[in-house]
């Protein structure tokens, strides 16, 4: 594995493996790496010659308030990490690199970055539609892949690359999850072994919509009451939202639709939010 941290640099490699004739595949990710990043390299190495896996914890995504300075960061793990998992080359930029000074110009996003996650994080995907675009010219790739379990931003990725005619193919794989069901991410750590219990009634709320939605229930209200209930079992500090909404479009939705309603839940524990989310089918 290489490991690059110029825009200059990896425009070369990639230029070079595309002379080559060779298939590039970037997975964009922040580091703290765990098994959900790492399903994620593999699915791109199964789809591509070369495997460019980026770390870099993007100041532009986190509002004043959150946790920019205390993410974990931890390169000589999530290096052994993404190697093992198949990368060819690892991009580790400083935000030097990323934001030189005098840098001016934001990938702006007019619905999909305004609602649920934007309403509450303002300006976070503005942010991480910035990093993405730069990150999709530095590697100049012909796949990338994210993960489902930022379905938001999954979406947000597909209209981006969409609406700008950038020439990539975007893959959402599915969500890696603990054996109790908590969905795998980086701010687990954050949570107290209490709140890291607790946490499961997430994951047990969804399966709980899933079953219901089976079972013939359209009324997004009766699921909604009922999903609540099951996380206030959990004792959270706040629900921030339950949503249902077309899975690609992200419109919001009136009743099940049971071709794909994607509910999204966002709950706090202390300070730490956690997000998940599952697609609601009749089958
Ligand atoms: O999902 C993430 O880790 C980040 O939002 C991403 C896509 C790497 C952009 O900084």
């Amino acid at each position: 594995m290489q490991t690059l941290s110029t825009i200059g640099e990896l425009q070369a490699a990639a230029d070079a493996a595309r002379v080559a004739g060779k298939h590039i595949a970037l997975v964009p990710t922040m580091g703290a790496l765990h098994k959900g990043h790492i399903s994620l390299i593999e699915r791109a190495r199964s789809m591509a010659d070369v495997v460019v896996t980026s770390i870099f914890v993007n100041p532009a995504q986190f509002g004043p308030q959150e946790d920019f300075e205390k993410y974990p960061r931890d390169l000589v793990r999530d290096s052994a990490q993404a190697q093992a998992a198949g990368t060819d080359i690892l991009f580790t930029p400083d935000v030097a690199v990323m934001y030189p000074r005098g840098f001016q110009t934001y990938i702006d996003n007019n619905r999909l970055a305004t609602i649920l996650e934007g309403l509450e994080r303002p300006g976070h995907f503005r942010g991480v539609a910035t990093v993405v675009t730069k990150l999709l010219n530095a590697a100049k790739p012909h796949i990338a892949v994210f993960g489902q379990k930022d379905a938001q931003q999954a979406a947000l990725v597909r209209m981006l690359a969409r609406d700008l005619n950038i020439d990539v193919e975007i893959v959402v794989a599915p969500i890696v999850r603990e054996p109790d069901g908590l969905a795998l991410s980086s701010r687990n750590v954050y949570l107290s072994p209490e709140q890291r219990k607790n946490a499961v009634a997430l994951h047990r709320s969804l399966e709980k919509a899933a079953e219901m939605v089976r079972a013939g229930e359209r009324s997004l209200d009766v699921l909604r009451d009922t999903m609540r209930a099951v996380i206030e079992g959990g004792n959270p500090t706040k629900i921030d939202y339950i949503a249902f909404v077309h899975p690609e479009t992200f419109e919001p939705m009136s009743e099940v639709d049971p071709r794909g309603t994607l509910v999204v839940v966002t709950v706090r524990f202390g300070d730490t939010r956690l997000l998940d989310n599952e697609i609601l089918r009749n089958t």
